[in-house]
């Protein structure tokens, strides 16, 4: 996907103004920024969900504004988890409401069920046990897995997901970021809002910053997140393990210019500052 000079305003104030970033297949990109930015405004934007006052973009060569542009392939290829997904939640039943997205696919019936199934799985649950329970009864962090769950069953070429660890605890959270890096793998691309920069160092290979409807920073993980000083004219601190790296530095304990973004690479850092060698993975 290609977003060109995409500009977006509610009122009178522009909200998006000139965003312009390509997403290739297989690219885990986090989207950071500090509230209001505009973050959930550009993912409603590129899943074509929203009215634009300038700018384009491109679906694989297809302008989505185009009127020749067919808007099922937009829906097909284009996933989206949203911010609060757990409100989304109608069905009667679990299967009917995972299954929801695929209803006017060409899928058998078969087909439906196994995608469901699967998606479910994912998330963590038992797909026999939960299928024909209500969502009512589920708990907040779970109607999250399971509206994720509606949106992995369609299987998007490109998923984009807004703040999706919020609700998840740890070993899910954790779970589920190393499933998001097994889809980009396979070619899926992934892009994730998150306030979370410290599970964006650890699986996101590329970072956009934001701030006032603008991206002021994309480039590697490494470059934008061990970045503290531009990090903070954005509002934001690196990851821990950056944080940490920028105050032994200070006091003279590590040298070297480029902060280590996640903890395993401070510690080889450390490592070589102790045996006067580079680290392994440096
Ligand atoms: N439907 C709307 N009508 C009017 N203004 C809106 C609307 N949606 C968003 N805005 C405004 O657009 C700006 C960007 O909002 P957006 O939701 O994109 O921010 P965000 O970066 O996702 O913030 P957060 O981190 O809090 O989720 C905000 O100033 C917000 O008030
Ligand atoms: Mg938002």
């Amino acid at each position: 996907m290609e977003v060109r000079k995409l500009t977006v305003g509610y009122g009178a104030a522009w909200v998006l103004d000139q965003v312009s970033l390509q997403i290739g297949a297989g690219e885990f990109v986090g989207i950071v920024g500090c509230t209001g930015c505009g973050k959930t405004t550009l993912l409603k934007a590129m899943a074509g969900l929203l009215e634009v006052q300038d700018g384009e973009i491109l679906l694989d060569g297809e302008n989505i504004f185009s009127r020749r542009f067919d808007r099922a392939v937009l829906r097909r290829k284009v996933g989206m988890v949203f911010q609060y997904p757990e409100y989304q939640l109608f069905a009667q039943t679990l299967e009917k409401d995972v299954g929801f997205g695929l209803k006017y696919s060409r899928l058998s019936r078969e087909e439906k069920q196994e995608r469901v199934r699967w998606a479910l799985e994912q998330m963590g649950f038992s797909y026999e046990e939960i299928k024909d329970q209500s969502p009512l009864s589920l708990s907040g962090g779970e109607k999250r897995r399971v509206a994720i769950a509606g949106v992995l069953a369609t299987k998007p070429e490109l998923l984009m997901l807004d703040e999706p660890l919020a609700g998840l605890d740890p070993m899910a959270r954790e779970m589920f970021l190393e499933f998001l890096e097994g889809l980009t793998g396979q070619g899926v691309s992934v892009v994730m809002v998150s306030h979370n920069v410290d599970a964006l160092a650890q699986h996101a290979a590329r970072i956009i910053g934001m701030k006032q409807g603008k991206i002021v920073m994309d480039g590697s993980c490494q470059e934008v997140l061990g970045d503290s000083r531009a990090l903070r004219t954005i509002g934001l601190l690196g990851s821990e393990a950056a944080q940490t790296a920028e105050l032994l530095r200070a006091n003279g304990v590590l040298p070297g210019s480029g902060l280590p973004v996640t903890y395993e690479a401070l510690r080889d850092e450390i490592i070589g500052a102790l045996t006067g060698e580079k680290g392994e993975n440096r």
